[in-house]
C-alpha cells in the first residue's frame, strides 16, 4: 500500500538516509531534496541496495524558494515533510554564525511557507537535546526548562522550535512534531549507509572508529575529572536505525491520527546514560579492536551529563530504542571498514 509521498530534506545525510530507508519500508514514497553540502550522491545507491527502491532526488538548496516551489509542482501531493536539512557542526557555528542562522532558519521558514501553498499536512522537525543545555535532572523529560543556547547551532534549534510553535499557534493549516534527538550513533546493519564526517571528526564515534582503523593516532578523551562515576562525561547514545524508525511513527501519527495535537514534542533517546570511557570499552569488547586513547583536559562548552527520558515517545508513539549498544558499535565499525574497502577513508 502506498501511504503517500514524503519530502525528506537533507535525505542523503546521515539520519535522513536511514529514515528514507524506514519510510520506504513502511510504504511511503520519498522525494529527497539535498544540496549535497554535507553528503554524497552515492548515498542513493546505498539506499536502493537496502530497500530495492531508489527515492526521487532533487539536488537543490532549501534556502532557494524558487527551487522548492518547482519541486512541489513537479511532485504534487506531498503529504508530509521531514526537515533534516541543516548545518550541524557546533564549532563551525561559533566561527560562522550567520551561515548557520541563514541556512537553518531560512530552510525552515521556506518549508513552512510552502506547506500552506501546497497543502502539506505536517512537518517533522529535527531538534536536539542541546536545547536542554546542562539539565538540572537526568533523565531529562520534555518538560525540562530550555536553557540559553551555548552555540549559534544550538540557538537555531531553539529558534526553530519557537518559529514552528508560533506558526502553528497562528492557525497554520498543518501539524508538526518536534523530535529532540540525543546522540545518534552507528550505521545501518548492512553497512550500506552510515555517517560520513567531513575532515577531522568532532564527534566521539567517528573519532573512535577512525582511530581504531588507524586514520587517527589516538583518541583524546576530554576530561576524567567530572563528578560522574568514572570522571568522564555521560551521554545517551541512540542507534540511528532506532532513531529513523521513530520518524515513521511520528509521521504516521501526525498524518493519520485525528486526535493528535497540532504540535507535539518527543525526546528520542534510550533512557540510559553511558560514559565516554564506558563507550570506548563497549566498542573494544564488541569489535575486538583496541582504541588507543589518552585523557586530556575538558572541552570548553561540554555538558557534563545528559540522558533522555523517552517515556513519552514510548507510550504515545509506541516506539522504543532497543538495539543493544554493542550491536550499534559493531555497526559503526562495519561501516568504517566499508569506507576503507571502498577507498573513501
Ligand atoms: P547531515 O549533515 O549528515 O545531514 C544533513 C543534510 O542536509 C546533508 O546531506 C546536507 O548536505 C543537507 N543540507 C544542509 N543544508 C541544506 C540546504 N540548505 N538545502 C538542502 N540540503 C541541505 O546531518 P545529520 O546528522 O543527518 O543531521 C540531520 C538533522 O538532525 C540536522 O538538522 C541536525 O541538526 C539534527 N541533529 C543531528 C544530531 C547528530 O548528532 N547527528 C543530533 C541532534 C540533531
Ligand atoms: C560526546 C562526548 C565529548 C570527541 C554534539 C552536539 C549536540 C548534538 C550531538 C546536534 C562528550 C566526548 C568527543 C572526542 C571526546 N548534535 N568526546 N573526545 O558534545 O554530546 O553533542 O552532538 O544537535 O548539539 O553538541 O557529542 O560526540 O561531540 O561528544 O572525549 O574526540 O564525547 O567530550 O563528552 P556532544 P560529541
Amino acid at each position: 500500500m502506498n501511504k503517500g509521498t514524503i519530502l525528506v530534506t537533507g535525505g542523503t545525510g546521515y539520519i535522513g538516509s536511514h529514515t528514507t530507508v524506514e519510510l520506504q519500508a513502511a510504504g511511503y514514497s520519498v522525494v529527497i531534496i539535498d544540496n549535497l553540502s554535507n553528503s554524497n550522491i552515492d548515498v542513493l545507491d546505498g539506499i536502493e541496495r537496502i530497500s530495492g527502491i531508489r527515492p526521487a532526488f532533487v539536488q537543490a538548496d532549501c534556502t532557494d524558494m524558487g527551487a522548492l516551489k518547482q519541486l512541489f509542482k513537479e511532485y504534487p501531493g506531498i503529504k508530509g515533510i521531514i526537515n533534516f536539512a541543516a548545518s550541524k557542526a557546533v564549532g563551525e557555528s561559533m566561527e560562522k554564525p550567520v551561515l548557520y542562522y541563514r541556512n537553518n532558519l531560512n530552510t525552515l521558514m521556506n518549508l513552512l511557507d510552502c506547506m500552506t501553498e501546497f497543502n502539506v499536512k505536517g512537518i517533522v522537525f529535527s531538534s536536539s537535546c542541546t536545547v536542554y543545555g546542562e539539565p538540572d535532572e537526568n533523565p531529562v523529560t520534555e518538560a525540562a526548562p530550555i536553557k540559553k543556547a551555548t552555540s549559534p547551532y544550538g540557538n537555531t534549534k531553539q529558534i526553530s522550535e519557537e518559529i514552528i510553535t508560533d506558526v502553528i499557534n497562528a492557525g497554520a493549516p498543518f501539524k508538526s512534531v518536534i523530535l529532540r534527538y540525543f546522540n545518534p550513533v552507528g550505521a545501518h546493519p548492512t553497512a550500506e549507509i552510515g555517517e560520513l564526517p567531513n575532515g577531522v571528526p568532532q564527534n566521539l564515534i567517528p573519532y573512535i572508529t577512525q582511530t581504531a582503523i588507524g586514520i587517527r593516532k589516538e583518541l583524546s578523551v576530554f576530561g576524567n575529572d567530572y563528578p560522574t562515576p568514572d570522571g568522564s562525561c555521560i551521554r545517551d547514545f541512540i542507534n540511528v536505525v532506532d532513531l529513523a524508525k521513530a520518524h515513521v511513527k511520528a509521521m504516521d501519527r501526525m498524518l493519520e491520527n485525528e486526535g493528535s495535537d497540532k504540535i507535539e514534542i518527543y525526546n528520542l533517546g534510550t533512557g540510559n546514560g553511558v560514559s565516554v570511557l564506558e563507550l570506548i570499552n563497549t566498542f573494544e569488547e564488541a569489535t575486538g579492536v583496541k582504541v588507543p586513547y589518552k585523557i586530556v583536559g575538558r572541552r570548553p562548552g561540554d555538558i557534563e551529563k545528559v540522558w533522555g527520558n523517552p517515556s513519552h515517545a514510548n507510550t504515545v508513539l509506541g516506539w522504543k530504542a532497543d538495539t543493544p549498544l554493542a550491536d550499534t558499535m559493531r555497526s559503526a565499525w562495519a561501516w568504517q571498514c566499508r569506507l576503507r574497502e571502498r577507498g573513501i577513508m
